[in-house]
């Protein structure tokens, strides 16, 4: 009798093949190919009918603006477009710990009131998820299915059929039927597919929530993006105490909604207003800055603070946390050579806020209006961001992807930003281009030296 082949699956991007590779020929990732047992029938034959699944359901979407149940959880809403879309398959990601579990059991809480709502819980037993309901308040009426065996949850919700389903988490699910382990790719995602049918057919808004690593491995999450209507992003240690909720993919709404929050002891607040906390130089308080930096080609906003003291050592003191010693070194030289901001005789310390690192060159004009700011004791305008690589001759360079960096400026609520030339425009926001640095800190910093525009 024939021997079942083994086949290995990307986790990165779900590329299935007969043999090992270092290296995916799907998606480029290395070291992602994991060995696991193919699904029933041969395995370019089960790969072939999950992909044909969202054709079906592609057919069926038809949602009315007026039918989107509301969470209650006003900034999930605003992510997912308005609110979920009745018979919708939302993937929640996310970092574990970073509060997904608690997001959700908030949102199920405040739907229960008019709506039936079920908790399917694979991770923490009934009473775990009490005492966290106990903390949170107002879920008393959100039931609960403890179950890992896929067979059941569906059969349950195709007899329940409950208004909205948290599935806590997908990882967790298993079908017999498949050979592999709980969390494997082929389990993932023969989870999501089933899941996907039976909240089509039984129209139960069902929201999966999904582990993600730092490193992305493990059969993630990324391997159900192209199932799925929705998928939310809930980012936490990048923002320290706050948690940033976004879509990376929404079919019913846009992309470019940001909901942010507190993690308190009594579970997520919303922060209405985000630019308090990433714009957060405190108006009127030298030595802040506001970058727009890139993360890998992701936008994010981060606060640069720099404090200069005079010295009487003969070697200044230059610290950076945060930010390249060397481009700091580069940058406090040119602001000296070029911008008539002297610092021989002073210590500079640099720390960008919330512990994170910049490991890219458009953050230079941040750093170095900082630093300028704290040198000169005069605050950078509020409201203000900027971007931009600083060149040896104090020109400004352009920063790589400006229209995303000026897209999170947007969605997070500053007004003006300061910025090399050529920057592209954008509605709402005041792009004030500088073609050097003694140009940028003339429009970025406020009173001394008088603000005028360039450009
Ligand atoms: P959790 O929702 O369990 O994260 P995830 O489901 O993404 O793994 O919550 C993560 C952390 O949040 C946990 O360490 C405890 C903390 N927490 C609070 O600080 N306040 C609260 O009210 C709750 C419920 C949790
Ligand atoms: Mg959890």
């Amino acid at each position: 009798m024939a021997r079942a082949a083994v086949q290995y699956a990307c986790t990165e991007c779900g590329y299935t093949a007969g043999r090992w590779f270092g290296k995916c020929p799907g998606c480029s990732s290395f070291g992602t190919l994991v060995e696991e047992v193919p699904q029933r029938g041969n395995g370019a034959r089960a790969g072939k009918a999950n992909a044909a699944k969202p054709l079906l359901r592609l057919v069926d979407v038809r949602a009315e603006e007026a039918d989107r149940i509301r969470t209650g959880v006003p900034e999930l809403d605003r992510v997912l477009g308005g609110g979920l879309v009745p018979a919708s398959l939302v993937l929640v990601g996310g970092e574990p710990g970073v509060g997904k579990s608690t997001l959700l059991l908030m949102a199920l809480a405040a739907m229960s009131t008019t709506r039936r709502t079920l908790l399917v819980t694979g991770e923490e037993s009934p009473a775990q998820v009490s005492l966290r309901a106990a903390r949170l308040g107002g879920a008393e009426a959100v039931e609960i299915l403890a179950e890992t065996e896929l067979d059941v949850v569906c059969e349950t919700l195709e007899t329940e059929r409950p208004d909205v389903c948290v599935i806590d988490s997908v990882q967790t699910l298993y079908s017999a039927e498949l050979g592999s382990a709980p969390g494997s790719v082929a389990q993932v995602r023969e989870a999501a597919a089933r899941l996907l049918r039976v909240s089509k057919e039984s129209g139960v808004a069902t929201i999966l929530v999904g582990h993600v690593t730092k490193d992305g491995s493990v059969a993630g999450p990324r391997v159900l993006e192209h199932l799925v209507d929705c998928v939310l992003q809930f980012e936490g240690d990048r923002y320290h105490a706050h948690r940033v909720l976004r879509a990376a993919k929404n079919r019913f709404g846009s992309t470019n909604e940001l909901g942010v929050f507190e993690m308190t002891g009594t579970g997520l607040v919303a922060v209405p207003d985000p630019s308090e906390v990433f714009g957060r130089t405190v108006d009127g308080e030298p030595g802040a800055a506001v970058a727009s930096a890139l993360e890998g080609t992701r936008p994010i906003l981060l606060e640069i603070q720099a404090l200069v003291s005079q010295t009487d050592l003969a070697m200044p003191r230059r610290v950076a946390t945060g930010v390249d010693p060397k481009r700091l070194a580069m940058i406090v030289a040119v602001l000296g050579r070029h911008a008539g901001v002297a610092l021989g005789q002073a210590d500079v310390f640099v720390n960008v806020a919330g512990g994170v690192r910049i490991d890219e060159p458009g953050a230079d004009l941040a750093v170095a209006l900082a630093i300028a700011s704290a040198a000169r004791r005069v605050p950078v305008l509020a409201g203000t961001a900027a971007f931009g690589e600083i060149g040896l001759t104090g020109r400004l360079r352009p920063a790589a992807q400006a229209e995303r960096r000026l897209e999170e400026c947007g969605k997070l609520g500053l007004k003006r930003v300061v910025a090399p030339p050529e920057t592209p425009k954008r509605p709402g926001l005041r792009v004030t281009e500088a073609e050097t640095l003694r140009q940028a800190l003339k429009v970025g910093l406020e009173r001394d030296p008088p603000v005028e525009e360039a450009g």
